[in-house]
């Protein structure tokens, strides 16, 4: 008979050793319930007005094959070639965390065979994005957005109304003093012949460029446009600009976008340098900027967009016009918060449940269901022991009414109705307290 072994176990000695605390990961934070007021308010605002526009919610995964973004935001980005977050699963495949949204989005459109579907396909998302950055205020290693993809319609009204959306969200999130930066970087066929004399211009300049942009002058011209070192920015400012090198149709199709932008009456702004970060915009690209900070520009720019008309037939799909847009949510509760913007804590919980003593912790647990299934939010604390403390915590969250159940109302099967604002008080039976709360919430 095999010997049974004796157990010996050493986790109690273990637990009563202090350990030192597990810290969140560099560049990756908490949200605080405390945060959630401004978090909910932008996200509740930019839901909505996107079911206004017709907007579908689409949730993708977080995690996705790593060739998914070398193909889709390309490989000599700064997001492919140096800041995602990729590892080997234990079956051998080559995963990322998203750096971005668009390409899954696209990625799902291929797959589930949207292009089947009524054109255009309007959807909104929301989730994190991962970037290995350097962090810093307004730039997170885990960071949030809010964004819209449009596909199957080459129009430029498409690009407005991306445009106009972006705008409009802003306005309605409370954030007014902003600034739309536009441009236009053409087709492929324009690119390409546009790259050749920004590359013969810079190459006469390489020695004032930085480190960086002598790299870029290689393998991404385009990037050197918007590189933020005050050398290269002087350089840039004379250097040749894509509008004026642009197809027949790239021309037409930008002039229109800004023709229906003006009759849309929003304000934009010409920028030639406006050239983003990822490889697979073509045609119109722009940014929301805090207005009057040009010149930190990338750095606090609130959101981006523009179209991709061959991204969807990069990453295998048919030939599908697309335009979209996102913000990085972060930053805009940052700019909410420094504005001042301080709603009281939405209490959507009007009652607030105390009690005193044993009996009457039982009552009110009791109580809370009840008025629960009665479609009647409730708060309390319910562990603690005070009546004070308990009242404490009602005023915070600025509830409308107390429910305290002390010892003789235990008894008594009554609660005391306590207004909260003009703190006068209300013997109420246990039987008629629900009918007794839906009147004066009501009101
Ligand atoms: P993006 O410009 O790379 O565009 O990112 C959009 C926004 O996300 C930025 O404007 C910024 O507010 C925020 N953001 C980016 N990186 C960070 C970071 N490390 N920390 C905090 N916030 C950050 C895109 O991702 C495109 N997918 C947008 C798009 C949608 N284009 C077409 N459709």
């Amino acid at each position: 008979m095999p010997r049974r072994k004796k157990q010996i176990s050493e986790a109690p000695k273990r637990a009563r050793k202090k350990t030192t605390p597990v810290q969140a990961v560099k560049g990756i934070r908490d949200i605080l319930p405390q945060e959630w007021f401004v978090w909910d308010h932008i996200l509740d605002v930019s839901e909505k007005l996107c079911r206004d526009f017709g907007f579908g919610k689409i949730e993708v995964p977080i995690l996705e094959h790593t060739e998914l973004y070398e193909r889709g935001v390309g490989q000599v980005t700064d997001i492919v070639e140096k800041e995602m977050y990729s590892f080997k699963t234990q079956g051998g495949s080559e995963v990322s965390l998203r750096p971005e949204g668009t390409a899954g989005i696209v990625r799902s459109y291929i797959e589930n065979g949207m292009s089947r579907w009524p054109q255009p396909i309007k959807l909104f998302y929301t989730g994190p994005m991962f970037r290995y950055e350097q962090p810093q205020m307004g730039r997170y290693r885990e960071h949030h957005q809010f964004g819209i993809e449009v596909f199957g319609d080459k129009s430029p009204v498409i690009d407005a109304q991306v445009i106009y959306l972006a705008w409009k969200i802003f306005q309605k999130i409370g954030i007014k003093n902003i600034s739309i930066q536009i441009n236009s970087i053409g087709c492929e066929e324009c690119r390409n012949n546009y790259k050749k004399l920004l590359v013969d211009y810079y190459e006469m300049k390489v020695n004032k460029l930085c480190t960086d942009c002598k790299k870029r002058l290689v393998k991404n011209p385009m990037r050197l446009l918007d590189c933020k070192e005050d050398k290269c920015m002087q350089v840039s400012s004379s250097a040749p600009q894509i509008i004026d090198h642009l197809c027949e149709d790239c021309h037409n199709h930008f002039k229109s976008v800004l023709e229906f932008l003006d009759e849309l009456e929003l304000p934009y702004v010409l920028n030639p340098n406006l050239v983003r970060g990822l490889d697979y915009y073509t045609r119109t690209v722009f940014e929301i900027w805090p207005s009057g900070e040009e010149s930190e520009s990338r750095q606090s720019s609130f959101g981006g967009g523009g179209r991709y008309d061959n991204l969807v037939r990069y990453l295998g799909g048919e030939d599908t016009p697309a335009a979209g847009f996102s913000f990085g949510i972060e930053r805009v509760v940052e700019r909410i918060l420094k504005d001042g913007f301080s709603p009281k804590i939405k209490s959507t919980r009007k009652v607030f449940l105390v009690q005193l003593g044993d009996t009457a912790r039982k009552k009110v647990l009791k109580l809370f269901n009840k008025l629960i299934d009665n479609n009647i939010s409730v708060s309390e604390s319910i562990g603690r022991g005070s009546i004070k403390s308990q009242l404490k915590i009602a005023n915070r969250l600025n509830s409308k009414l107390a429910l305290i159940v002390g010892q003789k109302e235990a008894i008594d099967d009554t609660v005391i109705v306590r207004d909260m604002e003009s703190g006068m008080q209300e013997i109420v039976t246990m039987e008629k307290i629900v009918a007794e709360i839906k009147k004066r919430v009501k009101k």
